[in-house]
């Protein structure tokens, strides 16, 4: 395994490949877990070469203080992508992705943006597509992976893609979760004990919105999840939307022929956490 800090060094060494070979991308920002690694693993089946990056990108993050407390655990990150048999990491630093400013582009990727983490983070998105679209400038990979923990984004990215005409695929990977159900994120590792042990409430709480999906309508779910969450003593609901799974849309009038996602973010003390269901 090969480890790069330039963009430079890094497209060198892929020159240097043969060219029928397929290469596999997967940008992270660090602090790996079983997540991430399923990922590496998903790239490792489906390409010849598996690039990884871990850049802890500051224009996404709209919180100072979220983005100052972010974990980094590179030498351990190291180790792990070196047993998933990784073959280039890429670890640049912000002066190397950023050359003058450390801002964002504008993006509109057709309204996708404008719901859900996009409304309750602002500039989120415009961080995640400037930081994407450059590690797909240097990387230029045939197949690149995304978690499904972060839907929205998956879907972002997929809508850049189209609309920049890059030649890529993208791959959805499913939530990969800790055994009692909470979502697995570089985040959970900033959970006090007390907040760690409450929060597979969120999963809990929405595998029941989901069976109550069958029978109630999509405001009464919301409403008793608002509810769950007002009686809990640690988690904060900051937003539960049940939302159209490619538009992204909340949903209007249900129609059997759409396929519909709960989605939801909760604060657990100061952490913020994302989760969600397909409801079919
Ligand atoms: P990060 O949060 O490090 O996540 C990197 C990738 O791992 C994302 O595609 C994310 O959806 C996926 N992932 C995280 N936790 C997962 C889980 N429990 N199960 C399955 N996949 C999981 O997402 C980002 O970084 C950044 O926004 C990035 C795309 C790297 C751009 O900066």
């Amino acid at each position: 395994m090969r480890i790069y800090k330039t963009k430079r060094g890094l497209r060198k060494a892929l020159d240097t490949q043969p060219k029928e070979l397929v290469v596999g991308f997967v940008p992270t920002m660090g602090a790996l877990h079983q997540g991430h690694l399923s990922l590496v693993l998903a790239a490792k089946d489906k390409a010849d070469i598996v690039v990884v990056s871990i850049f802890v990108n500051p224009t996404q993050f709209d919180r100072q203080e979220d983005l100052d407390h972010y974990p980094s655990t590179l030498e351990t990150d190291i180790a792990l992508l070196k047993d998933a048999g990784c073959d280039f990491v890429f670890v640049p630093a912000v002066s190397e992705m950023y050359a003058d400013t450390v801002k964002s582009h504008p993006f509109d990727f057709g309204g996708l943006q404008n719901v859900m983490e996009g409304a309750h983070r602002k500039g989120h998105f415009d961080g995640v597509g400037t930081i994407v679209k450059g590690l797909f400038e240097i990387v230029r990979p045939d197949l690149a992976f995304f978690g499904e923990k972060d839907f929205q984004q998956l879907q972002i990215i997929k809508k850049m893609v189209m609309q920049n005409k890059f030649p890529v695929k993208i791959i959805g990977i499913p939530i990969y979760r800790e055994p009692d159900g909470l979502a697995m994120s570089s985040r959970n590792t900033r959970l006090t004990p007390e907040y760690r042990q409450a929060a597979p409430f969120i999963y809990k709480t929405l595998k029941q919105a989901k069976e109550l999906f069958g029978t109630k309508n999509a405001v009464e779910v919301s409403e008793w999840v608002v509810q769950v969450f007002k009686k809990h003593p640690l988690l904060k609901l900051e937003y539960f939307t049940i939302a159209d799974e490619t538009s992204l849309q909340p949903i209007q009038k249900q129609k059997s022929t759409q396929k519909y996602r709960a989605f939801i973010a909760v604060f657990a003390g100061d952490i913020r956490l994302i989760d969600n269901i397909a409801l079919y």
